[in-house]
């Protein structure tokens, strides 16, 4: 890699939404090609880059060293956010994560829903478990986007404090994704998903395995219930 940074699709739509003049926190960072992009080129008044485990943060400094920004970041060693407080930044993006890690993380550390922190969130995987948390922990998903990256969707969620009442299908199958252009490949996929989950769990004879085939039926459901809602917003007339 030369002097120039390019960021793959889902770190440059979080990118996008960082506020202009930002504080912001990275956790879980790695590589830190998040802050390193964002001190590079003028986006953030400052930056933290953290990480659970010191392999990821030598990479972090690593970069930062490379593109020359290692002396306006400041790299941090914890779980979560135990190295970051709520006065060393505004905004914090937790990224590339499974969505029960970051609801873990946001958990221990009340003060994310404190009205004043932006949260920039990208779970990678269980999404509807981090809705669901943010649902019960006083935040709100204010903007939803979904993003092809190497044949993958992420979805990437902009989160205040504030209150949300999801029904079962937004809470599977995003937010605030009704007008977004990938919404129903996202929908598609999580019904082949559990269809496939369900066809598996009908050849058991075991009752938890029926119960959890039932519930996955419902989920199915829902999820339909959001596609025809998608099709009507996007397809008028169909
Ligand atoms: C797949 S990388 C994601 C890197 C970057 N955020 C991105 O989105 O491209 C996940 C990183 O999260 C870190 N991580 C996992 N759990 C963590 C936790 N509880 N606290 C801080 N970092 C964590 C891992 O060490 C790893 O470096």
């Amino acid at each position: 890699m030369g002097r120039q940074l390019e960021l793959t699709p889902r770190l440059a739509c979080i990118a996008g939404w960082v506020p202009q003049g930002a504080r912001i926190a990275d956790v879980g960072t790695d590589h830190a090609y998040l802050p390193v992009w964002l001190t590079l080129h003028g986006r953030v008044a400052s930056a933290i880059a953290s990480d659970l485990r010191p392999g990821p943060l030598d990479r972090a400094r690593e970069t930062g060293r490379r593109f020359g920004v290692e002396g306006r970041i400041s790299f941090r060693l914890g779980n979560g956010l135990q190295a970051v407080g709520p006065e060393d930044c505004d905004t914090v993006v937790i990224a590339g994560m499974g969505g029960e890690n970051i609801a873990m993380i946001l958990s221990r550390a009340p003060w994310t829903a404190d009205g004043e922190h932006t949260l920039l969130l990208q779970p990678q995987s269980r999404a509807e478990v981090l809705r669901a948390f943010l649902q019960d922990h006083g935040c709100a998903i204010v903007r939803e986007a979904l993003v092809l990256d190497r044949g993958h969707l992420y979805p990437v969620m902009e989160v205040k404090a504030g209150r949300m009442s999801l029904t079962p299908g937004q809470r599977l199958g995003g937010a605030k994704l009704l007008r977004d252009p990938l919404g129903d490949r996202y929908l598609m996929e999580k019904i082949l998903q559990r269809q496939s989950a369900v066809a598996g769990l009908n050849r058991s004879a075991d009752r938890a395995d029926r119960d959890r085939a039932d519930r996955l039926r419902e989920e199915i459901t829902a999820l339909y219930i959001m596609r025809e809602e998608w099709r009507h917003a996007n397809c008028p007339g169909n």
